[in-house]
């Protein structure tokens, strides 16, 4: 479902983004049509404050210091989005901010600041589901339209997703236990890279045997289209444990990267089956998105896998992988352009599933860095 745009008008919105470690903000405008072809999105400004520097003695964010440093910070970042647009606040259309799902102090202090501005300037509000903003950010750069099959990997979430739309999304898979970031960051850990490992895994794995660990295959085979990796996640920290040197570590690196890249791909595989039967063979487009969409191998797997299957394969720039506020001000600008916009006192949601059906009928239950969610 695609909703026909309520105007066709250039469509400039404030999105701001707050729900884990990142406090950012941007200006995105949107001219609203058919499709969605590069010229009609422009990202004017996007800042990301991180704070990974705050928690990484902690070795995982801690809440209470997260919204506090949102606290902090978040009127100057967005006063620096909207400097370097050009764009004065009288000259926004809406306020979109994410409301969830995601830590809820930091989730309340941009929804809040959002709401103080909407209510300041007389616009309208877009409270936005933080994994629908992972969902567009390829929107953002590429020339891609609805509907497409989404692969969400980052440290909080790990899903497949029929995105048939603005605000029309089925949940096809999602994980049973960890997300894939999480796996990255655990296993990371226990090889003594800093929080969050991913990025470091990713730069150790290069030149690594990824043959020699044999590490378990979770799912392999396995009906549907879910993803598992706590038992890779326990197997890799005990190998971490008795390795000695810098090439035994390089190896495993190596080795883990590969079982998650390639776990990814034969899950997504699975979920491109259900996702033709439903579309009869049309709308050949395979999206990777979220923080753990950095990664080359993970990247490299789902492309190899899109032009076997004769998909077009599209991925956000790294800028727009990790949390962002362009996706944010995006999806919050497609939303506008058909007329959804939200009352002021639409609440702060910890959890908020893009997919409401599927999480009440297969609910999953994600120990994740946020705290169980979607
Ligand atoms: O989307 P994101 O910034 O935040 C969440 O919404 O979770 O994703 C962060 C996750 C972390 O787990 C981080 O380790 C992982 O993405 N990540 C990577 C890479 N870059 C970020 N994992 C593997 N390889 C990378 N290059
Ligand atoms: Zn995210």
């Amino acid at each position: 479902m695609t909703l026909p745009p309520a105007t066709t008008a250039p469509l400039t919105v404030l999105g701001l983004e707050t729900s884990c470690d990142e406090t950012a903000a941007a200006v995105v405008r949107l001219t609203p049509g058919e499709g969605a072809p590069n010229p009609q999105v422009q990202v004017l400004s996007s800042v990301v404050l991180s704070q990974t520097a705050e928690h990484a003695p902690y070795g995982g964010v801690v809440p209470e210091i997260a919204a506090r440093a949102h606290v902090e910070t978040i009127d100057a970042i967005a006063a620096q989005a909207l400097a370097e647009a050009g764009v004065t606040p009288g000259g926004l259309d809406a306020i979109a901010a994410t409301a969830g799902p995601g830590l809820v102090g930091g989730v309340m202090v941009g929804l809040s600041f959002g709401k103080a501005m909407a209510l300041a300037l007389g616009r309208p509000l877009i409270a936005v589901n933080h994994l629908e903003g992972h969902a567009v950010s390829a929107r953002l750069t590429a020339d891609l339209p609805y509907p497409f099959l989404l692969l969400l990997v980052s440290g909080g979430h790990c899903q497949l997703l029929e995105v048939a739309g603005v605000g029309a999304s089925r949940r096809l898979g999602s994980t049973i236990d960890d997300a894939a970031g999480e796996a990255f960051d655990k296993i990371g850990g226990a090889l003594g890279l800093p929080y969050p490992a991913g990025p470091a895994l990713e730069q150790l794995a290069r030149g690594g045997d990824a043959s020699r660990f044999p590490l378990p295959r979770a799912l392999l085979g396995r009906e549907g289209c879910d993803f598992s990796f706590s038992g890779l996640k326990t197997a890799a920290a005990r190998i971490a444990a008795r390795l000695a040197s810098e090439a035994d570590r390089r190896d495993l690196a190596a080795a883990v990267q590969a079982a998650i890249a390639r776990q990814l791909a034969e899950r997504t595989a699975r979920a491109l089956d259900l996702y033709e039967a439903a579309h009869g063979g049309r709308d050949r487009r395979l999206v990777v998105a979220g923080g753990v969409a950095a990664n080359g191998a993970v990247r490299l797997a789902l492309q190899s896998l899109a032009e076997a299957r004769g998909y077009v394969f599209a991925a956000p720039p790294l800028a727009y992988c990790g949390d962002n506020a362009a996706m944010i001000a995006l999806a919050g600008a497609e939303r506008l352009a058909v007329g959804l916009t939200d009352a002021l006192d639409v609440v702060a949601r910890p959890r908020w599933p893009l997919d409401e059906v599927a999480a009440r009928q297969r609910p999953t239950h994600i120990p994740g860095r946020k705290g169980a969610k979607a």
